[in-house]
């Protein structure tokens, strides 16, 4: 099948990626012409691991334009503003450029319920993404599921036809229950993310063994080990963008429970800094922060929580010195964790890269000038920081 996917951003360029590794002709369409120079010499536009490498497939190229495929994919952005407002000035510029130059349109930007239902076209299908950064190709190679809003038996078999490689078991459903799917799922670790957040701060309160409770939770089936690592916050282009996005589009009386996520996750990250306001006078302190991207294995900084707890600390006063492997961020300033280390007042994880676990918490410990380390992951053994000479604090613990 000839495959037009467009839009490069980490959904497009991805399931593109992905879909010509499978066996299928496919072209990602871009309107920007550096980045389309740019993939054509084999360089992503972002960090994504296992990326690069699916680049040079002769099944995959990348242009400007295209004339005619089998399938059309629109996989443009659909940004939130203040107000949870969805803009779709992106995917409508598709749909009047590129739609009819398809026999089958299909949508796998997130949409509003009832976008699709509203776009002229004979085949059009809703197939949203549930990939991760960090972790997107063996999500879109290994999906859990597939779900599909189709409108005809013709959409039907197109949909086998084009994931057959994939293995998985497909939902069939109609185009607003797909759109739903998306959105729902997002909410749904959104609150569970929130939920165990909340209960690590309880259990701190309280005095119980957050690491054990955590371990009641994940071993319990209908509950499982997934999305409930407690942190700073969750943070992203989709989980904050969406859980707004369904908020707005629905009454105000409606989903307590996700405005009560969203409520959690702000207050999350003014905790962090509320933490280490009970430790020290932060006027004038040097602290140190391993990581800015909103998590590992990604140069993405979009609502990461890092940017809204690096305002606080200055707020209050305090200079921050930062380092992050990858992070795209004016913050990212420290060539090494050391560097971050050198004459801090105290030290903190905001995400979880592996390089972190490495660290040489002893070397660490012996060119700061301060004793705290707050584990915004949760990622050390609190007893081997202790021992390295650190007052450890963590989340729930
Ligand atoms: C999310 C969904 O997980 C994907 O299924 C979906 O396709 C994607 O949004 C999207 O809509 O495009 P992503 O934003 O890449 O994927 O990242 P997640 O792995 O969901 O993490 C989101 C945030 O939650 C991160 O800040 C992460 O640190 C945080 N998180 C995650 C936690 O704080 N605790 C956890 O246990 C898991």
């Amino acid at each position: 099948m000839k495959i037009a996917v467009i839009g490069t951003g980490y959904v497009g360029l991805v399931t593109g990626a992905c879909l010509a590794k499978s066996g299928h002709n496919v072209v990602c369409i871009d309107k920007n012409q550096n980045k389309i120079s740019d993939l054509k010499k084999g360089i992503a536009p972002f960090f994504e691991p296992g990326l690069s490498e699916l680049l040079s497939n002769p099944n995959l190229s990348f242009d400007l334009d295209f004339d005619e495929a089998d399938i059309v994919m629109c996989c443009v952005g659909t940004p939130t503003d203040s107000n949870g407002e969805v803009d779709l000035s992106a995917v409508n510029k598709v749909i009047k450029k590129h739609a009819h130059k398809g026999e089958f349109f299909v949508m796998k930007s997130t949409v509003p319920i009832g976008t699709c239902d509203k776009i002229e076209h004979p085949n059009v299908i809703m197939n949203p993404e549930f990939l991760r950064q960090g972790n997107a190709i063996k999500d879109t190679l290994e999906p859990d599921r597939i779900v599909t809003g189709v409108q005809n038996q013709e959409s039907h078999q197109v949909i086998k036809d084009l994931y057959e490689p994939f293995n998985a078991p497909i939902i069939f459903t109609d185009l607003k229950t797909a759109e739903l799917s998306k959105y729902a799922a997002n909410a749904y670790l959104a609150t569970k993310i929130s939920f165990i957040n909340e209960f690590a701060n309880f259990c701190e309160k309280t005095g119980a063994d957050f690491k054990k409770f955590q371990q009641s939770l994940k071993y319990d089936t209908r509950i499982g080990p997934e999305f409930l690592e407690a942190g700073v916050g969750f943070g992203g282009s989709c989980l904050p963008k969406d859980l707004k996005a369904i908020l707005n589009q629905a009454d105000p009386q409606d989903f307590h429970v996700l405005k009560g996520a969203e409520k959690a996750n702000k207050i999350q990250k003014q905790k962090i800094v509320e933490k280490l306001k009970s430790q020290m006078d932060l006027r004038g302190r040097k602290i140190g922060v391993l990581g800015l991207s909103f998590k590992p294995n990604t140069d993405d900084m979009r609502d990461a929580p890092s940017l809204d707890i690096i305002q606080s600390l200055q707020q209050e006063g305090a200079n921050v010195a930062c380092y992050d492997p990858k992070a795209k961020s004016e913050h990212n300033t420290c060539k090494n964790p050391y560097e971050v280390c050198d004459k801090s007042d105290a030290l903190l994880i905001l995400t979880e890269w592996d390089e972190f676990r490495g660290l040489d918490l002893k070397k660490a410990r012996s060119l700061m000038k301060g004793d705290k380390l707050l584990d915004g992951r949760n990622i050390y053994e609190p007893d081997e920081v202790r021992a390295a000479g650190f007052n450890y604090l963590g989340i729930g613990l």
